[in-house]
């Protein structure tokens, strides 16, 4: 069941980015911040790219084998894996609005709500999975079924053709002001 922690810890990160976003946008709406579109692209690329690479491949195994352990939370799995078909097309909407806000400063209030709607968006899909799904896995698969997912997640851990998602992370926090992280500064890809 380590799988379990796993997902909770990469919500958190997904969390602790939306964070980030979210905090900046209103730091430079309030003029005490100077936006650093590059962090912010590389957050947004953060939030694409580990959910879609590294986190919901990892949710569909689970819930593919939740699906055949119990009909219980039959609806909220419709809803989670809709949503994960849909995420693609969420965040190219957040990608634009960063991208008109990258080209004129002045749609800095469109890019805010649009990244809104998203955040909004992914909070509530995080919290029907740690509130109705995972505890409903935690019950209901067998110990082979754990063996099997830790066994899939293991192996995604350790896809070194990937992108490092943790030294992401780390730069991102590098980055980011006070007290979100260690002191606005600008973002590079490579130190
Ligand atoms: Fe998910
Ligand atoms: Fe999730």
């Amino acid at each position: 069941m380590n799988a379990l922690r796993i997902l909770s810890d990469e919500h958190q990160s997904l969390a602790a980015v939306l964070h980030a976003i979210r905090f900046m946008l209103k730091d430079i709406a309030a003029g005490k911040l100077e936006p650093d579109r590059a962090l912010f692209q590389a957050m947004v690329h953060y939030l694409e790219a580990y959910a879609e690479q590294r986190h919901h491949p990892k949710e569909d195994r689970l819930f593919a084998i939740l699906k055949t352990r119990t009909a219980q939370g039959a609806e909220a799995l419709a809803t989670l894996s809709a949503e994960h078909a849909a995420g693609p097309e969420r965040i190219a909407a957040l990608r634009r609005a960063l991208a008109d806000f990258t080209a004129d400063p002045r749609t800095l209030d469109a890019f805010a709500a649009a990244f809104d709607q998203y955040a909004t968006f992914y909070r509530t899909h995080m919290m029907l999975e740690e509130e109705a799904v995972l505890p409903l896995a935690h019950h209901a698969l067998t110990p082979a079924d754990w063996a099997e997912v830790d066994a899939f997640f293991a192996e995604a851990e350790t896809d070194k053709g990937g992108e490092d998602f943790s030294a992401l992370f780390d730069r991102l926090v590098e980055c980011a002001p006070e007290p979100i992280g260690l002191g606005a500064r600008p973002y590079a890809a490579t130190r």
